[in-house]
C-alpha cells in the first residue's frame, strides 16, 4: 500500500490535520467523487485567466496537506497545476499530487535522436512542489522512474472491465501492446481475450488480424489505455464489422477523442464508448475515484 497519506505533519494528538482536496480545472467531478470516499473538503480555490491567457490561481483558506488533482493535459492544465501547487506550498507542509491523465507521457523516451523526453521533463517540474506523486494508467510503467518523490501508478483496468461483467463475450486488444490489459480485463469479466496482430503482406501493405478468436456473433469490447485520434480503434472496430461480430464495445481508460473521434468510432459501428473519467466527458462511465482512495 502506497503511504502518502502517511503524513510528514506532526500534529499534537487530537488537533485534526487539514487535509483538502484541491481540483484542479480538469478533475471537478472526479475530485468531488474522491472527497466523498474519503470524507475530506474541498478546498476553496480562485483559478482565473488574465485577458491575455494567463492563468492566476488563489487558495481562499489554510490547507496544512494538500491533496491537487489536475491532468497534465492539454497545455493550460500544466501551467494551472504548478501554480496550484506554488500556492499549496506556501502553506502546506504536505502536498500530493494525484494526475488522472498524465499528458506528455507518450513521448518517454528518446525515438530519434535530439529529441526531448517530455514525459521525464514534466516529472522534473510536478516534484519541485510535491511530496508524492500518483499517476492513473500512466503510458509506459518507467515514466514512474522518471520522479525521485515517492510515486504510485494506479491500475483501473480492472473498474473499467467490472463495466463489462455479463455484457460481453470477448475482449479484444487493438494491438499487441494492449494485450495485457486485455488479459487482465477478461479474467475480471470471466471470459475470453484476444488480440490484433499486423502482418505485413508487401512492402506497402499490412494486415491486422486477431490472433487466435472467432468473433462471429459474440459481443465484444475492445480495451485500450488511451483514445485519441480514434486511428486504433476505427480499425479494429472495421475487423470486427468484417468478422460479423454481435456488439461492439470500446473502453478505455484514458479518452480524448480529438477531432470527433467519438462521433466515428460510434458511425464505424461500435454500440457504446466507456471510459473511466481521468478526463471527464459524456462517455466517463466509471470513476477512477475507489482506486485512488486506496491510497489515503
Ligand atoms: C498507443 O500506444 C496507445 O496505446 C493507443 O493505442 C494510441 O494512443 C491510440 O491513438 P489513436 O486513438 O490516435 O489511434
Amino acid at each position: 500500500m502506497f503511504s502518502i497519506s502517511k503524513t510528514k505533519i506532526k500534529k499534537e494528538e487530537g488537533i485534526p490535520i487539514m487535509k483538502k482536496i484541491i481540483a484542479g480545472s480538469s478533475s471537478p467531478m472526479l475530485a468531488k467523487n474522491l472527497a466523498k470516499i474519503l470524507n475530506v473538503p474541498i478546498a476553496n480555490v480562485s483559478v482565473k485567466r488574465f485577458p491575455d491567457g494567463e492563468c492566476y490561481v488563489r487558495l481562499h483558506e489554510e490547507v496544512e496537506h494538500a491533496i491537487i488533482i489536475q491532468n497534465t493535459y492539454p497545455d493550460e492544465n500544466i501551467i494551472e497545476l504548478f501554480l496550484l501547487q506554488d500556492a499549496a506550498r506556501r502553506m502546506a507542509n504536505r502536498i500530493d499530487v494525484i494526475i488522472p491523465y498524465y499528458g506528455y507521457g507518450r513521448q518517454d523516451k528518446i525515438f530519434e535522436y535530439g529529441e526531448a523526453i517530455s514525459a521525464e521533463k514534466m516529472a522534473r517540474l510536478i516534484e519541485q512542489d510535491a511530496d508524492s506523486v500518483a499517476l492513473v494508467n500512466p503510458h509506459k510503467q518507467h515514466i514512474m522512474n522518471f520522479f525521485s518523490i515517492p510515486s504510485h501508478s494506479i491500475d483501473a483496468t480492472e473498474t473499467l472491465a467490472s463495466y463489462f461483467k455479463g455484457k460481453v463475450d470477448i475482449v479484444v486488444a487493438p494491438d499487441k501492446g494492449a494485450a495485457s490489459m486485455a488479459a487482465k480485463a477478461a479474467q475480471v469479466i470471466g471470459c475470453d481475450y484476444d488480440y490484433f496482430e499486423k502482418h505485413r503482406i508487401s512492402g506497402s501493405v499490412v494486415e491486422t488480424k486477431l490472433k487466435k478468436m472467432d468473433v462471429a456473433g459474440r459481443n465484444v469490447v475492445i480495451i485500450d489505455d488511451i483514445i485519441s485520434t480514434g486511428g486504433t480503434m476505427l480499425q479494429a472496430i472495421k475487423q470486427l464489422v468484417d468478422q460479423e461480430a454481435n456488439n461492439i464495445y470500446v473502453a478505455c481508460i484514458h479518452g480524448l477523442f480529438i477531432g470527433n473521434a467519438d462521433d466515428k468510432i460510434l458511425q464505424e459501428g461500435a454500440k457504446e464508448i466507456v471510459t473511466t473519467d481521468t478526463i471527464e466527458s459524456a462517455y466517463s462511465r466509471v470513476s477512477v475515484a475507489g482506486e485512488i482512495a486506496k491510497l489515503f
